[in-house]
């Protein structure tokens, strides 16, 4: 069982997003689970540029870090989304990451995974991000098992996070034992699923890539 940890704050080893994922990567290993932690601020993760290459051959175009990042996500059977929030929203890194995955949600990529959610924020507003971060997971075609997060700055706040981090990290490799169904999550699924299925069969020709791996997975049928 693998897990992925992937962050996005700038702050390296000072970044205190990364100090709960640390966490919950820790909870995941002690029920089982090998773990990494990416941190993004270390790769070199270029603006996506729209160019449509994704749709048409599988693959990015662009020669830096983010098609091994793309690789290792997809050999993952957990993944964990962290971010500090910034303005309602991830960190500028972690978009960027998420901008060149265009390909990756229109072939529901994460179908089969378990994830959650890590967020950290000055005031009591990180339910944001963990929520951005959830419903872009749960897009992507994964369950999330929920998320953890704090106000960083409030005295005792992180203390009293580490432990729900740790716990929570422990839910996700039990879901990954256990499999889990949720109802509300899968109805997600299927609206993307329709959704998609219709990109991909109007786009055939300009998507070739896309509209094979549909086929091969046997949701064109
Ligand atoms: C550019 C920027 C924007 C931020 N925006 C917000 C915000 O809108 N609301 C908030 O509560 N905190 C905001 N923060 C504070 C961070 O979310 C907070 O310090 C967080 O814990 C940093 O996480 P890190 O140590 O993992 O980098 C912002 C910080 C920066 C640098």
């Amino acid at each position: 069982m693998y897990i992925l940890g992937i962050t996005g704050s700038p702050k390296g080893a000072k970044s205190q997003t990364r100090r709960l994922m640390e966490s919950v990567l820790a909870g995941a290993q002690a029920t089982g689970a090998t773990t990494e932690l990416v941190d993004l601020s270390t790769l070199d993760v270029k603006y996506c540029t729209a160019c449509g290459a994704c749709y048409a051959k599988g693959a990015c175009v662009i020669n830096d870090d983010y098609p091994p990042l793309l690789a290792k996500m997809l050999v993952a059977d957990g993944l964990v989304f962290g971010s500090p929030l910034y303005f309602s929203s991830c960190t500028a890194q972690f978009k960027t990451m998420l901008d060149r995955m265009a390909d990756p949600i229109h072939t529901q990529r994460f179908l089969g995974k378990y994830g959650c959610a890590v967020a950290t924020s000055g005031g009591p507003e990180f339910p944001e991000v963990n929520d951005y971060l959830t419903n872009v997971l749960v897009r992507f075609g994964a369950f999330s098992v929920g998320s953890v997060g704090c106000a960083a700055m409030m005295p005792g706040a992180m203390e009293r996070a580490l432990p729900d981090a740790t716990a929570l990290g422990g839910t996700l490799a039990q879901a990954i034992a256990d499999r889990p169904v949720f109802a509300d999550q899968q109805a997600i699924h299927a609206a993307m699923h329709a959704r998609f299925k219709a990109l991909v069969t109007m786009s055939q020709e300009r998507f070739p890539y896309e509209y094979a791996y549909w086929q091969q997975q046997g949701w064109l049928d």
